[in-house]
C-alpha cells in the first residue's frame, strides 16, 4: 500500500513543485513505484517531467469533477515507475466547480483508495493556495511534506497552513501528519539563510529535515527540458540533495 505525501506551502515559489518531482524521481530510481499527482493547474510538474500540459487529453480535472478513474489519466514518464496524473489549464475551474459537489474535500482520498496498492508511494503537488484543491491533497495523504525558502518571511503563513492541517485532522483526516519541514534555496554562505535555518528549527523542533536543500540553478534549469535532476545534472549538489531527501523520506515512511 502506497504511502500518500502531500507537499503543500501557500505561498508561491518555495519549492513545492522542484521537491514533488525531484523527490518522486529518486523514490523511482531507488526502485519504488511512484505517482507523482498534479493538484496545480499551472502543471509545472507536468511540463517538467516533459509532458505538455496543452495537449493533456484527460487530466486530474476528470478525476475530481467526473469521477474518471486515476487509471484512465495516469501517464508513463522517461522515468521507469515513475507515473504521472496531470494537471491541465482546465483544472483551475475544478476550484469552482468542486464548491458545489458533495462531500467536495473527500474526491481526491476516494479516486487514491482505488489505486493505492499499485504503488509505494504517491506524491501530490499542490497549488500555492490553501482552496479545496489544497484541501483534498491533506485529506487523501498520509504525511504533510512543507517546504521552506531560506528567505525573509519564511516563516510567514506558516500558522496558518499549521491551523488548517489541524482543522482537517479533527474533521476530516486524523492520521494526517507532518512527516517533515524541508529547506529549500538554502545558500550556505549567507547569514540570512543561517539565520532561517535556526528559527526553522525553533519552531519545529526534530521536524526538519537533515537534508538541505541549496541554492542550484541546475535545479531550476532541469524543467525547462522536461527532465528530473538525475537525467539533467546527476552528479551536481542539487541532485545530491535530492537524492539525500529520498533516502530521508524513505526511511521515516518506514512503520
Ligand atoms: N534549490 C533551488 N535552487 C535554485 N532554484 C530553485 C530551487 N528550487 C526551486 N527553484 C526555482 O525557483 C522557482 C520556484 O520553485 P518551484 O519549485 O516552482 O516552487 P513552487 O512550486 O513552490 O511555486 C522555480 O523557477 C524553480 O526552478
Ligand atoms: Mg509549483
Amino acid at each position: 500500500m502506497a504511502q500518500v505525501i502531500v507537499i503543500t506551502n501557500q505561498k508561491g515559489g518555495v519549492g513545492k513543485t522542484t521537491t514533488t518531482v525531484n523527490l518522486s524521481g529518486y523514490l523511482a530510481r531507488e526502485g519504488m513505484k511512484v505517482l507523482l499527482i498534479d493538484l496545480d493547474p499551472q502543471g509545472n510538474s507536468t511540463s517538467g517531467l516533459g509532458i505538455d500540459k496543452n495537449l493533456v487529453e484527460k487530466s486530474m480535472y476528470d478525476v475530481l469533477i467526473r469521477e474518471v478513474p486515476i487509471q484512465e489519466i495516469r501517464l508513463e514518464t522517461s522515468t521507469d515507475r515513475l507515473h504521472l496524473a496531470p494537471a491541465s489549464m482546465v483544472l483551475a475551474a475544478a476550484e469552482v466547480e468542486l464548491v458545489s459537489h458533495l462531500a467536495r474535500e473527500h474526491r481526491l482520498k476516494q479516486s487514491i483508495e482505488k489505486i493505492k496498492h499499485e504503488y509505494d508511494y504517491i506524491i501530490i503537488d499542490c497549488p500555492p493556495s490553501l482552496g479545496i484543491l489544497t484541501v483534498n491533497g491533506l485529506v487523501g495523504s498520509d504525511y504533510i511534506l512543507i517546504p521552506v525558502q531560506t528567505e525573509f518571511y519564511a516563516l510567514e503563513g506558516l500558522s496558518q497552513l499549521l491551523h488548517t492541517v489541524q482543522r482537517i485532522r479533527v474533521s476530516l483526516n486524523p492520521k494526517l501528519s507532518l512527516l517533515g519541514v524541508l529547506l529549500t534555496m538554502y545558500n550556505k554562505n549567507t547569514l540570512l539563510s543561517r539565520q532561517v535555518e535556526e528559527e526553522v528549527k525553533k519552531h519545529f523542533p526534530n521536524k526538519v529535515f537533515e537534508t538541505i536543500i541549496p541554492r542550484n540553478i541546475r535545479l531550476a534549469e532541469a524543467p525547462s527540458y522536461g527532465k528530473v535532476i538525475y537525467q539533467y545534472d546527476r552528479f551536481g549538489k542539487g541532485a545530491n540533495a535530492y537524492k539525500s531527501l529520498a533516502k530521508e523520506v524513505h526511511k521515516k515512511c518506514k512503520p
